[in-house]
């Protein structure tokens, strides 16, 4: 039995002792009655009165035990040329600073404050400063539309906004602030403050009585001391795509997220406390909350905030100069970026010049790793790669061959073996086990170990819906895949219209939505098609109404631009051909995975039930004219 295997079972069979051991490694104001409450139940708790302040646990601890000169946020920003160091005590000042803004301002222990701001430390700050307070945090990525974001106040209806006047990105400046005015005057809620922050490059007009300046905030506030809250109590709220256009607001709780975000730094990513930790992703994702902000602080790391791009930013050694210069020991990224980086230097000449000597492992997560990614990076690397599994649902992995408890082969295509406290399965459409190899539902049962989702935001039957329902007693992954002989998760595919993006998670039916609302457009359907690069890319298929004799190449510019303007750029919508009709089952279903397979150039079978083999063809002819289905 090796290592892993010994502890993966003893996470299983006993999980009071396995996280109740773990949960030593958080400092509680007031100890839990029990480590799991109500295990059979599928309302189960972790750590049910047990008290604590996240926050505290990130900064105050840390300072209190001599680490308040270590570097907590090296902040590396290629798109302005500049790098600050923030030690924990000037973190600590700031954040707590911040939080006395925030409660002069109104915000009050668990309210919601929506933080809509670019890869900047006052963003970090403004979520930390949430956590002191026990107010509940809600990141929107900076690359949504304004209705995007206006779909999020209204759910989360936050007291407060914190934003900044722009975000960078390598061609143009993104001004937030018309952006942010526009979604509020979309919502139904509206904020009763906004608290800006003014970066150099451009000044945002403030709406008197409304908007507060970020620096006057600050020299007007008193510092705020920690708020002592419930394990249970939510921390935040991080919106992600489902398969309609209202995202599914994810809670995240206190207590469970402290200890495994803090148990996983050791024991999946290998590092220690006072090492250099980079996870080159977004504060807008689950990936940034988990690993650019919480775990690294929590285990006492320095954290790398890159605000800058793999590509472009000048150029495709951006991220061999960040691991180099701030002496990286484990990095995490998407495999997207690798692929950005391997298609502007396949041989990785750019990585000769630099010294990575310090970097141990690099983790890829957020998609699909194709083989030849993992192959390249690691060839060119000479160090481990490690594909691991997991969303925004559960805040850390799910699969992952564990660095810190013993390095397991990597298997290519494999996100690894399942992590401590999961127990996952794939299974057929009545719930059983399929054989090991066959493609099933991948589902886990429950309970799930702490950390992850406590419920959606105010929608319990949602909740139930979207991933208790279908396989009573587990968890939905809405992810497809199998588990091999060996006890290695291969994902797949989403079994759901989720499509995958360059790592970003996005909804097909959200893009619908916005073609639908087209005058000329009667029906829509969007899928993803495979790309390489971003992995997949959002293709539509547009039939318009009758009598519509507009030129098509109009009509699908003016979709494009829709999607732009009402979901975001980061939608990547480019391309939509018109058709005459959808294909479709007799009873109605239009058959998605069916024309993903013609856009993909895959082998596929007419399915029995299609209304009409025929359309298929007139799919097959219209995507040829935009360079699919070779
Ligand atoms: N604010 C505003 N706009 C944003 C944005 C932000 N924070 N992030 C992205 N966008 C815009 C981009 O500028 C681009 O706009 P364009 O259509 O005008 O070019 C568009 O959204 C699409 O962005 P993206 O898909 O990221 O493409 P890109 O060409 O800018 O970069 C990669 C491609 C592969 C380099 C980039 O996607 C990447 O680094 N991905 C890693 C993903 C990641 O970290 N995922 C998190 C999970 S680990
Ligand atoms: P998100 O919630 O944005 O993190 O997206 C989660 C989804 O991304 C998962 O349900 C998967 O479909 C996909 N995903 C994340 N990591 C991986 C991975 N390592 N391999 C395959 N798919 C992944």
């Amino acid at each position: 039995m090796t290592k892993y295997a010994d502890i993966h079972r003893a996470s299983l069979e006993n999980p009071d002792r396995f996280w109740g051991e773990a949960a030593e490694g958080i400092d509680w104001a007031t100890p839990w009655h029990k480590v799991l409450d109500n295990p059979a139940a599928d309302t189960y708790r972790w750590f049910a009165g047990g008290r604590l302040n996240t926050c505290y646990n990130a900064l105050d601890r840390h300072v209190e035990r001599g680490r308040g000169d270590q570097t907590a946020i090296i902040y590396d920003s290629a798109v302005t040329d500049t790098q600050r160091k923030i030690s924990y005590t000037e973190l600590l000042a700031d954040v707590s600073r911040f939080a006395g803004a925030l409660a002069a301002n109104g915000v009050n222990t668990g309210d919601r404050v929506i933080i809509y701001m670019p890869m900047i430390p006052e963003a970090i700050i403004a979520v930390l400063a949430c956590a002191r307070l026990g107010a509940v945090h809600s990141v929107v990525f900076g690359g949504f539309a304004a209705a995007e974001l206006a779909t999020r106040i209204d759910d989360a209806k936050p007291q407060l906004i914190v934003s900044a006047s722009c975000g960078i990105e390598p061609t143009r400046l993104i001004e937030y602030k018309p952006l942010l005015d526009e979604a509020i005057d979309i919502a139904k809620h509206k904020p009763a403050r906004c608290i800006l922050f003014q970066r150099p490059q451009t000044t945002a007009t403030l709406i008197p009585g409304r908007d507060v300046d970020w620096v006057e905030a600050m020299q007007s506030a008193a510092d705020h001391d920690c708020v002592i809250v419930g394990a249970n109590d939510p921390l935040y709220l991080l919106y992600t795509s489902g398969t309609t256009g209202q995202p599914k607001g994810i809670v995240r709780d206190n207590g469970g997220h402290a200890v495994a975000l803090h148990w996983s730094m050791k024991n999946i990513y290998g590092v220690d406390p006072g090492e250099v930790y980079w996870a080159a992703s977004d504060i807008g994702w689950v990936v940034g909350h988990s690993y650019i902000i919480y775990g690294p602080l929590l285990h006492g790391n320095t954290t790398v905030l890159f605000e800058g791009k793999p590509v472009g930013t000048p150029d495709a050694g951006a991220f061999w100069r960040v691991a180099a210069e701030h002496k990286v020991a484990a990095m995490f990224t998407a495999p997207t970026a690798f692929r950005a980086i391997k298609q502007q230097d396949p041989e990785g000449a750019l990585i000769s010049d630099y010294d990575l000597s310090s970097l141990r492992t690099l983790f890829l997560a957020g998609e699909r790793c194709d083989p030849d990614t993992l192959h390249w990076a690691e060839d060119k690397l000479g160090i481990p790669v490690i594909d691991h599994w997991w969303q925004t649902e559960t805040g850390w992995s799910i699969a992952a061959n564990c660095m810190g408890i013993e390095h397991l082969p990597v298997k290519a295509g494999s996100v690894g073996p399942a992590a401590p406290g999961w127990d996952v399965h794939a299974l057929d459409s009545e719930g059983n086990d399929v054989a090991a190899g066959d493609v099933g539902a991948i589902a886990c049962k429950l309970p799930l170990p702490p950390g992850t989702l406590t419920g959606l935001w105010q929608a319990e039957e949602r909740f139930r819906s979207s991933y208790l329902k279908t396989f009573p007693g587990y968890y939905e992954t809405g992810d497809a895949g199998f588990v091999d002989a060996d006890g290695y998760i291969h994902v797949m595919s989403r079994t759901d219209d989720v499509i995958n993006v360059a790592g970003h998670r996005l909804s097909t039916g959200a893009i619908e939505e916005v073609l639908a609302g087209h005058p000329d457009v009667a029906e829509c359907a969007v899928i993803g098609a495979a790309d390489d690069l971003k992995g997949q890319l959002p293709l539509g298929f547009l039939v318009l109404k009758a009598g519509v004799d507009r030129p098509h190449a109009t009509i699908v510019a003016e979709t494009v631009a829709m999607v732009r303007e009402q979901v975001g750029p980061v939608a990547v919508f480019k391309k939509a051909v018109v058709v005459t009709r959808l294909p479709k089952t007799r009873s109605g279903k239009v058959l998605r995975g069916t024309m993903r397979n013609i856009a993909d150039s895959q082998e596929y079978k007419v399915p029995a039930t299609i209304e009409d083999p025929v359309v298929l063809d007139e799919i097959e002819t219209a995507l040829q004219k935009i360079g699919y289905s070779d």
